[in-house]
């Protein structure tokens, strides 16, 4: 059954465990996320970013969803918007029948200007205000996703601001995030702790003054009944790096944030970790090494089956990590 994010969070937070959240924009990733919930028993949080609604069309990805609900009618499922540019973008998504939307009100609508914080407030409480009183959960951002190494956003697709951001936009003030939760009753915070979007996130192995697990602390004392969400939170798997490489991709050298990084923010608050570029790097590394592995094959279900498979396999490891199995 479809659940509200702030129902299945409070949960989370009751029981201590976090909670991946992952795009998708296609059959075979709704495929992945399901069977890997179905095989250990784990409630699900999917989201559709701008990028996935223009690719899939709003009736596909919703009737997407409405199908993986009725095949695992003992699974709940929040289906989240990822990231909303405006308030328009989160009411249409409310009315097309997502559970919870993203205002993200820390970026201008062009989604590559960093705003004021007046703005944020101003935008995120319009949307909670009509939200709430439809039973739908509103998560909000506070800070700019951007690299402490380079002070960049990130891929530029969309999802994040571009150029050089000032250093104090990077990492979310805790006194700031108190009074932005009590202005605009967020159900979830996002916060900037020093990832950014897609898979160019650090150049190293992050440490501590690269990936700020610290500032977690400092908000969740701040604000404990919060719950905190981690974006850009994939790991960058460096066995799929090296199939993907060996099998004609050409991808850099590059750094994720470490799973037992998420664990410990998930010790102090973090409820909802979003995760895409893991799922994208295992479905290309799966399909790259079959195609070249089955060279006469032309049957897309062949190499499709085998991204799935891939896709899965992450998505149960999270699950498992982040301690949501069992929870279902
Ligand atoms: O918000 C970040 C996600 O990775 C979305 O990416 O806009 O390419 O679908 P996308
Ligand atoms: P990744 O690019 O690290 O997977 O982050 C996805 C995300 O934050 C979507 O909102
Ligand atoms: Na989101
Ligand atoms: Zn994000």
């Amino acid at each position: 059954a479809l659940i509200s994010l702030r129902q299945l969070l409070d949960h989370a937070a009751e029981h201590g465990y976090g909670m991946p959240a992952y795009n998708a924009n296609n059959m075979e990733q709704v495929h992945a996320v399901m069977q890997a919930a179905d095989e250990v028993d784990a409630p699900v949080i999917i989201q559709a970013s701008a990028g996935a609604r223009k690719y899939a069309g709003e009736p596909f990805l919703r009737h997407l969803i409405i199908a993986a609900v009725e095949q695992y009618p003992h699974i709940p499922i929040v289906l989240h918007q990822d990231h909303g540019a405006e308030p328009a973008v989160c009411f249409r998504s409310i009315q097309s029948g997502f559970t919870s939307v993203m205002m993200d009100g820390s970026l201008m609508p062009d989604m590559k200007t960093p705003s004021t914080y007046d703005y944020n407030v101003d935008v995120t409480a319009k949307v909670s205000e009509m939200a709430h009183a439809l039973g739908v959960s509103v998560e909000g951002e506070l800070g700019c996703l951007g690299s402490l190494e380079t002070g960049m956003a990130g891929e530029e697709d969309g999802s994040g601001a571009e150029g050089v951001l000032d250093h104090s936009q990077l990492l979310t003030d805790p006194d700031e995030a108190a009074d932005f939760v009590k202005k605009t009753a967020v159900d979830a915070l996002a916060i900037a702790i020093g990832t950014s979007h897609g898979a160019y996130k650090f150049t190293r192995p992050p440490t501590g003054d690269i990936l700020a697990i610290q500032r977690i602390k400092e908000i969740h004392a701040r604000i404990p009944n919060t719950h905190l969400v981690m974006h850009g939170s994939s790991s960058v798997p460096q066995d799929w790096l090296e199939i993907i490489n060996s099998h004609g991709g050409d991808m850099g050298q590059t750094y994720g944030v470490p799973v037992e990084e998420i664990q410990e923010g998930i010790k102090h608050g973090v409820r909802k970790v979003n995760i895409d570029t893991d799922l994208r790097m295992a479905s290309t590394g799966a399909i790259r090494k079959f195609l070249a592995e089955h060279p006469k094959e032309f049957d897309p279900r062949k190499f499709l089956k085998a991204s799935t498979a891939a896709m899965k396999d992450i998505c149960k490891a999270r699950y498992e990590a982040f301690g949501c199995a069992g929870m279902a």
